[in-house]
């Protein structure tokens, strides 16, 4: 079991980043480290999701403080020097990335910027300041895959199923898959794949990968599928619906998710690449029937009613069919599995959503951004 002491999550004002550092510091009572997040607070950023975790681990002054904010880009090589350098970082968790597929269609600029130059300044940054070096400081580091590293670092990177692409109507992605990206987003997480395993093989870095499946849950930016249906719903507009509305996907709780990634950097082994997933596909459709039953329940509504607002609308381009993951390493290596039965999960996600109308009102009048507009200016 690795001991992780200074943990820099990049991108932890995001759906997922936020429920990573809740789990730390709410449900893992092995954690006794600190987090230092590191976030451009993008439009996907939201650091009011994070306000009662700042008031509980993160008064800034204070010596005893174990959660501390960093506003900064991960393209910015010197920005990043100086993190490592003021919190003694050992442990990177890479979730910063622009992770719209829609988003990735319309530009793809920024995608490629962040998810690949990025993740390139990370890993060149870590390996900087973590490996040992006996030779002249101010020359560049040796180069070997046999590098030595300060003991216990791991740098993990969160990636998807999608570097994978799309498959027809049998088969699973499995950790031997190979690549074939489709969408710039997915292109753009594939070359941060292939970078991450590059600086594991040719310098030795000390790196974990996981690919994952859809997660959903609370706090996500309500552009993705199962919290705009939501919310859409439950303000009774219409509900799109891209194509014949039958492309598959593995659905996971966002919180088994996170357990994962604890699970790979307590004890995943370097060098190794782990896929996780629900085991569970279901077609967009059918999903929006489950979320109109559950729905219909909490407003006490009719779900013919609501059923009658959804729109079949003209296809995403170049939309995958069908995503499904073999999650059998994870399991058997590490022991991990999924926890939450979907059918929990969307409903614990409803009445999430259903909870925090504050929350959902913040982005949708932009008042989620001020917090960097007082602070930082308007950006
Ligand atoms: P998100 O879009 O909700 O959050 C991304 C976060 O990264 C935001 O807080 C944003 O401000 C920050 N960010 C963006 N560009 C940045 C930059 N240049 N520097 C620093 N911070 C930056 O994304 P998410 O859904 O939480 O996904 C997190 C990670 O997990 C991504 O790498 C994504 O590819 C991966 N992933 C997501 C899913 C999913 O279903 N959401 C599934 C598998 C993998
Ligand atoms: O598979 C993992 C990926 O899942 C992550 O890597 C991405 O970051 C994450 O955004 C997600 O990508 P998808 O494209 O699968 O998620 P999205 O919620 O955008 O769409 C899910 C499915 O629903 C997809 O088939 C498109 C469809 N869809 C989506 C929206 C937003 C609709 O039919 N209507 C919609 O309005």
């Amino acid at each position: 079991m690795r001991t992780l002491k200074n943990i820099l999550v990049t991108g932890g004002c995001g759906f997922i980043g936020v429920n990573f550092i809740r789990r730390l510091f709410k449900h893992t009572p092995e954690f006794t480290g600190r987090i230092i997040n590191l976030d451009a607070l993008t439009y996907a950023g939201n650091i009011t999701s994070l306000q009662e975790i700042e008031k509980e681990f993160g008064i800034d002054s204070k010596p005893e403080s174990r959660y501390f904010f960093e506003l900064g880009d991960i393209c910015d090589r010197q920005g990043l020097e100086t993190i490592f350098a003021k919190y003694n970082i050992d442990t990177v968790v890479n979730f910063a990335a622009e992770s719209h597929v829609d988003r990735s269609i319309l530009g793809p600029e920024t995608f490629v910027k962040t998810n690949v130059m990025g993740t390139f300044a990370l890993l060149d940054v870590a390996r900087r300041r973590w490996q040992i070096s006996t030779g002249d400081p101010t020359q560049p580091l040796p180069v070997s895959a046999d590098a030595e590293y300060t003991p216990g670092v791991i740098f993990h990177h969160v990636s998807t199923d999608e570097v994978y692409g799309s498959l027809g109507e049998s088969g699973f992605f499995t950790e031997t898959s190979p690549y074939e990206p489709r969408s710039p987003y997915s292109a753009s997480k594939a070359a941060s794949d292939h970078l991450v395993m590059a600086w594991h093989h040719t310098y030795g870095l000390p790196v974990t990968l996981s690919n994952c499946s859809n997660n959903f849950g609370p706090f996500q930016f309500p552009e993705k599928l199962i919290p705009l249906m939501i919310i859409n719903m439950l303000e009774g507009k219409p509900l799109p619906v891209y194509g014949d509305g039958k492309n598959i996907r593995d659905w996971l709780y966002v919180d088994d998710h996170t357990r994962a990634i604890w699970t790979i950097l307590s004890k995943g082994r370097t060098g190794e690449k782990y896929n996780i997933g629900g085991e569970n596909e279901r077609e967009n459709i059918a999903i929006i029937d489950e979320l109109i039953e559950i729905v219909a329940e909490k407003i006490n509504g009719e779900p013919q009613k609501i059923r009658g607002t959804i729109q079949f609308v003209k296809d995403r381009p170049g939309h995958d069919r069908r995503y499904a993951i073999d999650c059998a390493k994870i399991k058997e290596e590490l022991g991990w599995q999924r926890e939450t039965p979907f059918e929990e999960g969307l409903a614990k996600t409803v009445e999430w959503y259903m909870a925090n109308t504050t929350w959902i009102n913040r982005i949708r009048s932009g008042e989620y951004r001020y917090w960097v507009e007082e602070n930082y200016g308007r950006r």
